[in-house]
């Protein structure tokens, strides 16, 4: 099975978790799409959609599904989002499709977060994955130099910007042995907007793609 069949099987795996006449948050990337594709087939079952990203409301409203905005549609029962890198902890790395911050509030939002993943995505411990860190322009530099001294090594990604405007700083060689502790580190950074690190509030569920069908993690 290649890794996008497994993608598609553990989004079609997910809509179990969908609550029926309820607003739900969507994430973002192409483990996501897929679960957009999936919930276009139930989609009057649900009052609508929060979008962590332009992209995925853009694909949510293509397949008629009401998009909401978080400011009026509350706290939500559930969110569905993807990841770059999962521990058996249900920690996360997330950001490699830019949408970091929309994806933390979602998720910081939702009672329930569930995460899908193909296997690739399974790791003992974070940081192989470049971690990314959403920053203010102007405090692009000086937060460069505050993660050199943390041991990282941050690059630039070059040509893009965020939905919010702002660049993203992607931090290789982070030795994220508690990624709680780092969280909050790269919290107290100023003009970090958001680190990729989901572990204060980590998945309450990880569906994981496998040759032998979807594994179940809480
Ligand atoms: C976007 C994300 C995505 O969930 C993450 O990058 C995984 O994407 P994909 O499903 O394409 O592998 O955090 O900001």
């Amino acid at each position: 099975m290649n890794q996008d069949d497994k993608k598609r099987m553990v989004a079609e795996a997910a809509l179990k978790h969908v609550v029926a006449d309820a607003v739900i948050g969507v994430g973002t990337g192409s483990t996501v799409n897929f679960f957009i594709e999936a919930l276009a087939g139930i989609k009057g079952r649900i009052r609508g959609a929060v979008a962590t990203s332009s992209e995925t409301e853009r694909r949510l409203k293509a397949h008629g599904i009401e998009v909401i905005d978080l400011n009026s549609a509350g706290d939500l029962p559930v969110c569905i989002d993807g990841a770059d890198e999962a521990t058996r902890h249900l920690h996360l790395i997330k950001g490699g499709g830019g949408a970091l911050a929309r994806e933390k509030v979602v998720a910081a939002a939702s009672r329930k977060f569930v995460c899908i993943i193909d296997d690739s995505k399974r790791v003992e411990r974070l940081g192989a994955f470049p971690l990314p860190l959403e920053v203010i322009e102007m405090a692009r530099s000086f937060v460069a130099r505050r993660i050199v001294e943390l041991g990282g090594q941050p690059e630039l990604r070059m040509g893009f910007t965020t939905d919010n405007g702002n660049p993203i700083l992607d931090v290789s060689y982070l030795e994220i042995d508690n990624p709680v502790e780092w969280e909050r580190r790269l919290n107290d950074i100023p003009g970090i907007v958001c680190n990729g690190i989901f572990a204060l509030r980590p998945a309450d569920v990880l569906l994981v793609g496998t040759d032998s069908g979807v594994q179940e993690f809480r």
